[in-house]
């Protein structure tokens, strides 16, 4: 029987055609995905990375909420184009906390995911305001809103509890200490050692500009503050991971 018979009783027999498709799939599923479990740049551990401290969390969700993913992306590719504009391309340790990764593939504005300390705070508070006054052909909307909202405390240590069951490092003395440290990270006049120590490098800040009032803007600015600035790249050897 010649070949092309032989494929002809596949492509009639529904089974039979389910059946290889299925090995085919399966065979170069394994194929694609085995591996990356075995690479050293996709399992490695990098120096500097922590858990999100509660205020950059509370931003964090509301980044999601707002849906800011729908025009921003936060994955660096290696590519020269992309490294000079954004920063050294992004590691797969970067997003090891982030419950769901905020990779994207669509940027109708600019990757953030190092957009840390690239702004003031003050221009992170009117460009969210008003995009256009500080960039004036942004498409961006405004999210002025945030600036009335007052950020909901509650009872904060639940976030943390919720991202600790998936798998996220947070300690008990994390947990405990949720709500103040929340509200510590974003008063310049609190004593702010016990976060620093439980999450090196938390940018400290009244974010929002209003002393007054802890608003879901304070949040956002300061999530935004901290991305992509927890590996110290002078320091980091793509080659060895670290020297
Ligand atoms: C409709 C698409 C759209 C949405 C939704 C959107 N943005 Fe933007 N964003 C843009 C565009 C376009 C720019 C570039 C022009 C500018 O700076 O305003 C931008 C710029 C930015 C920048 C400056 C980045 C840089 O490197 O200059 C930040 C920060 C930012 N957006 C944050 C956010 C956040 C946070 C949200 C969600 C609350 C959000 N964006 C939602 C389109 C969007």
């Amino acid at each position: 029987m010649a070949l092309l018979d032989k494929h002809k009783i596949i492509e009639r027999n529904a089974t039979l055609l389910f059946i290889f498709s299925f090995l085919v799939v399966t065979v170069g599923g394994i194929v694609e995905i085995v591996p990356l479990f075995y690479l050293q740049n996709t399992i490695e551990k990098v120096e500097g990375m922590r858990p999100y401290s509660p205020l950059e969390l509370a931003g964090r969700n509301i980044y999601v909420r707002e849906g800011c993913y729908t025009c921003h992306s936060q994955m660096i590719r290696p590519f020269r184009d992309e490294v000079e504009r954004f920063g050294h391309y992004s590691l797969a340790a970067e997003s090891m906390y982030d419950h769901p990764f905020q990779w994207g593939s669509k940027r109708t504005g600019p990757d953030l995911a190092r957009v840390g300390g690239r702004y003031s705070n003050e221009w992170h508070v009117q460009h969210m305001i008003d995009p256009r006054s500080v960039v004036p052909e942004s498409v961006m909307p405004s999210y002025s809103f945030l600036m009335n909202t007052p950020l909901e405390v509650g009872n904060f240590s639940a976030e943390l509890v919720a991202n600790q069951r998936v798998g996220v490092p947070y300690s008990d003395e994390m947990i405990e200490n949720a709500e103040a440290d929340l509200r510590a990270q974003a008063d310049l006049n609190a004593d702010s050692s016990g976060l620093l120590a439980r999450y090196p490098k938390a940018p400290i800040g009244d974010f929002d500009g209003n002393p007054e009032a802890l608003s879901e803007m304070d949040a956002l600015v300061a999530y935004l503050q901290m991305l992509g600035t927890l590996v110290d790249f002078s320091t980091y050897d793509e080659a060895a991971g670290y020297r």
